[in-house]
């Protein structure tokens, strides 16, 4: 009851790396389509894949005539198209090896053009318990307050879809934010990854114009 979705809380934040006046963007991973239907207010095309038939049913239910939704794995079936403005992913990133779809993103995206991701890392105690605490604590707080947001009808309350219950999720994430950050300064010079409160990171990378 006091529940509520991360995914979709952090929605905002990645939608604030979108580059003003996004032609197409690239949403991997898109599940259900929340994202996408954000998107799609913001950027005149959006391609947005997942693997899954289910969450692709339900996402072409749900998102509106500039979203071109894609039942494919975009590790063996390779992306709709490329040079993407923005290419954008919520909790996907750490179902596949990050080295190859890193690799396959980058060169998806257009000289100039941003990749925002939010996934979820490994969890490091010894380093980072006392975000975990912090989030312990903050999960509940806001779960009590978007609890309320919900019964007064302001807003969604960032409340789980029925869908959630049936997206696929892995939970056990094989790198903590730290081997993220390693792995994708190798690759992308210049990305920024940073630890997230709620069980997330975010990785932001502009490719290089020239
Ligand atoms: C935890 S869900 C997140 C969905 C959505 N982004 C959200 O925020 O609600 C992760 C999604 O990634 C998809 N996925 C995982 N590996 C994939 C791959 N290789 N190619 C395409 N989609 C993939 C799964 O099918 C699943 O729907």
């Amino acid at each position: 009851m006091l529940d509520w979705d991360h995914n979709a809380y952090y929605q905002h934040l990645l939608l604030r790396h979108v580059p003003p006046g996004c032609r197409r963007v690239l949403d991997v991973g898109c599940g259900a389509g929340g994202f996408a239907v954000q998107l799609a207010q913001r950027c005149g095309h959006v391609d947005a894949v997942d693997r899954s038939a289910a969450m692709i049913t339900e996402a072409r239910r749900r998102t509106p005539t500039n979203v071109n939704c894609v039942q494919a794995d975009v590790l063996t079936d390779g992306l709709p198209a490329s040079d993407y403005d923005a290419i954008v992913s919520i909790s996907a990133l750490h179902h596949m090896p990050l080295d190859t779809v890193l690799a396959q993103l980058a060169a998806a995206l257009r000289p100039g053009g941003v990749l925002a991701a939010i996934a979820l890392p490994r969890t490091d105690l010894r380093r980072e318990w006392p975000h975990e605490l912090a989030a312990a604590l903050a999960h509940r707080a806001l779960g009590v307050r978007f609890r309320a947001e919900r019964l007064l009808k302001i807003g969604t309350g960032f409340a789980k879809t029925p869908d959630h219950d049936v997206m696929p999720v892995v939970l056990d994430p094989r790198l903590t934010t730290r081997q993220v950050a390693a792995q994708t300064a190798e690759l992308l010079p210049c990305a920024q990854v940073r630890r997230l409160l709620f069980w997330r990171y975010l990785l932001v990378w502009q490719k290089p114009a020239a």
